[in-house]
């Protein structure tokens, strides 16, 4: 595909080249952004699965450079559209009050970012790149080692003395195009990045990472609900409707008394864990699945009882996010008036399918046509 067909065809694609992202990527955190604020006061963050850096350029941008993105830009948006309205005297019950200011942005002080991906990542400034497997136990050591320069790595510590705010996961294996598979893989990405999180993050603190929705997705929210207050799916416009990705958004980590993160006893695996609240406040359902003549699968969740906390399932309130407005990710768009295609910012450095690119290229034909550094992420 051309690069200008491909602009068409990919309006987040088009853009992130236009306004310097390294990877289209980077409108699913802003538009997560615009609905959760999720940099209200946050000054350290881990970004787990962080190749090729438009995640990380974002919280550069907003963290280390101070700059009018994601909610801020959002605020500012609404604030002009607020005073256009007053000017125009529609704003009905909103005469009453003055418009809020948006918020000030500016650099913030003692930023600390970490940056992990399996891939190399280009640098960026005011962040710590790190080459690791995030499901491998010694990537703990290494992170918190980045962390806190004085850890102490000999020590069997998993735990951070200087916590995090936010740790945000974007991982993705590469997609086999068998469903079960691939959500699996996603799966324990996903479990391997929550039993990070639960090591550096600071009670309070907010967790983001992409989930598939699978079959079992609600038995996740369950696990996630034991340890964050509050737990949200979120779907950013950006994210292709067509696509099972989505973001689970959980927010005010509160580990229940008594945890302790670790990687032999993940989330208490094996054992019980008291809620925090002492009460029973999820509900436990005994929920049952019944496969329709249309095929539609019927969840049934029982109803709410004291239970021993076995079969707890927990559905998760749903959200679309980002301007509805906004370019619709499925569809084709009509290119702007004297359009120059561009090249993408920053082409993957050590991509797994270089090899395969090449061995095709040599055999020439149509698979020749696709370049290094076409695919974004
Ligand atoms: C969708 S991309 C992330 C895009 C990134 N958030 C951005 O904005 O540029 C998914 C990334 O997950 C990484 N990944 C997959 N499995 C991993 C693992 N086990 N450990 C670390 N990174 C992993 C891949 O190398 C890939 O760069």
């Amino acid at each position: 595909m051309g690069k200008s067909s491909k602009d068409k065809r990919d309006a987040y694609y088009r853009l992130a080249k236009e306004q310097g992202w390294r990877a289209r990527s980077a409108f699913k955190l802003l538009q997560l952004d615009e609905e959760f604020n999720l940099f209200e006061g946050v000054t350290r963050v881990v970004d787990l699965c962080a190749a090729p850096g438009s995640w990380s350029q974002v919280l550069s941008r907003i963290l280390i450079q101070g700059q009018r993105v994601g909610r801020i830009a959002w605020e500012d948006k609404r604030y002009k559209e607020l005073l256009r309205l007053r000017e125009a005297g529609q704003d009905g019950d909103e005469a009453a009050s003055e418009p809020e200011p948006p918020t000030e942005a500016k650099p913030r002080k003692n930023v600390k970012i970490v940056a992990i991906d399996l891939q190399p990542m280009s640098p960026l400034e005011g962040i710590t790149c790190l080459k690791a497997d995030i499901t491998h136990p010694t990537t703990i050591p290494l992170l918190l080692k980045a962390l806190d320069p004085d850890y102490d790595s000999s020590s069997s510590s998993t735990e951070a003395s200087h916590p995090v705010d936010l740790v945000l996961s974007d991982g993705a294996p590469d997609v086999t195009g068998l469903h079960d598979l691939d959500i699996y893989v996603q799966s324990q990405l996903l479990w391997a990045a929550l039993n990070l999180a639960l090591c550096v993050l600071k009670p309070g603190g907010t967790f983001v990472a992409k989930i598939f929705r699978g079959k079992d997705v609600d038995l996740l929210y369950a696990q996630l609900k034991i340890v964050f207050e509050g737990v949200t799916v979120a779907k950013p416009r950006s994210s292709r409707a067509s696509s099972v990705e989505a973001f689970i958004v959980c927010t005010n980590f509160r580990p229940p008394k008594g945890f302790r993160a670790s990687l032999d006893n993940p989330l208490g695996a094996g054992r019980k864990l008291e809620h925090p609240s002492g009460d029973a406040k999820i509900p436990r359902t005994q929920p049952s699945r019944t496969l329709r003549d249309d095929g539609i699968t019927e969840l049934e969740l029982g109803s709410e009882s004291e239970g021993d906390g076995e079969d707890i399932r927990w559905i998760a309130p749903f959200l679309a996010c980002g301007d509805l407005s906004a370019f619709d990710a499925d569809a084709s768009h009509k290119l702007p008036e004297g359009h120059v295609s561009l090249d993408p910012v920053q082409p993957p450095t050590a991509p797994p399918y270089r090899r395969a690119l090449e061995e095709r290229k040599k055999m020439g034909g149509a698979y020749g046509k696709t370049k290094l550094g076409d695919v974004p992420a």
